[in-house]
């Protein structure tokens, strides 16, 4: 994709790896939107980087969604790619019966149906561009379930099969789909969580987004660092040891929160 000339829109884009997206964009010479649902966040992004247009909007809301399309698109008629990257990841205790079902939805709304719709959306728009991208972000759970976030990892493999089938449909059109695969990297993504990930095992946001950005200029389907190929193929060889290993982190977290309690 031809980066420098695009006007590109980044959903969550004042935190972590959307907004070095934006720095890294910006750096290229692409025009930046941003969404996200704070406002205090927006114009801290605003601040950092004047050149970035920003939109308040919550993709877990079809009518923020609505709105958002006809802002964008009637101020910025040449959009040509979206970034799906908005997202949330929840230490959910399966058994915990104080969330209710609206809550334990969010983060399908958020992460799943928020991606869906933003496609659904968007899509005519950027059929009728020269040449347009769409960067659904999954992640490395996708492949491997991560019982301390079942309903994230849900989400995720969502997106990586929701992507597949994008990308097959479009097939031949003007529009390439992505599929951008992070690994854990250092952001605010599991701030609230009691136990924090190990750092040793968590890349850089900005590295991260040197990968995805480099993939992207030449065209690769998946925007993935190497230890997502690791972690695909041993998600194929031994499935149940990688998907015990996460779960050691569930059961060090229930014994960390049992300690607090007593
Ligand atoms: N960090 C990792 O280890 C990792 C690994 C794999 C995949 N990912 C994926 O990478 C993406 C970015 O995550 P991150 O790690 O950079 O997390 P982050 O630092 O927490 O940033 C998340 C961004 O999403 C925005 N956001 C959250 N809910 C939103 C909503 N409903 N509508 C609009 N914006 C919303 C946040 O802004 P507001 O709160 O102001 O809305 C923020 O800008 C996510 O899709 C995540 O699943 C991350």
């Amino acid at each position: 994709m031809d980066l420098k000339n695009s006007t590109i829109l980044i959903t969550g884009g004042t935190s972590g790896i959307g907004l070095e997206l934006v720095k890294q964009l910006t750096d290229l010479g692409s025009t930046i939107i941003v969404t996200g649902r704070k406002a205090d966040a927006l114009a801290e992004t605003k601040k950092q980087f004047p050149n970035v247009f920003t939109f308040q909007s919550d993709v877990s809301k079809a009518i923020d969604i609505e709105q958002l399309y006809l802002d964008v698109t009637s101020q910025f008629p040449n959009l040509n790619i979206i970034i799906n990257n908005a997202g949330l990841m929840r230490l959910i205790d399966l058994q915990d019966t104080s969330l209710d079902l609206e809550n334990i939805n969010v983060e399908i709304a958020t992460n799943l149906t928020g991606t869906i719709q933003m496609v659904h959306q968007f899509l005519p728009h950027l059929l009728k561009q020269k040449s347009a991208g769409i960067v659904n972000v999954s992640s490395g759970i996708a492949f491997m379930s991560y019982s301390s976030a079942p309903v994230y990892s849900a989400t995720k493999a969502g997106v990586r099969a929701y992507t597949q089938a994008l990308r097959l449909q479009l097939e031949g059109t003007n529009v390439k789909v992505f599929e951008m695969i992070p690994p854990g990297v250092k952001t605010k993504l599991q701030d609230d969580w009691i136990k924090q990930p190990n750092d040793s095992m968590m890349m850089n946001a900005d590295e991260m987004v040197k990968v995805a950005i480099k993939g992207l200029l030449a065209d690769k389907k998946e925007l993935k660092p190497f230890v997502i190929s690791i972690i695909k193929l041993a998600a194929r060889i031994f499935p149940n040891t990688l998907l015990n290993f996460g779960h050691r982190e569930f059961k060090a977290i229930k014994k960390l929160q049992k300690e607090k309690l007593s």
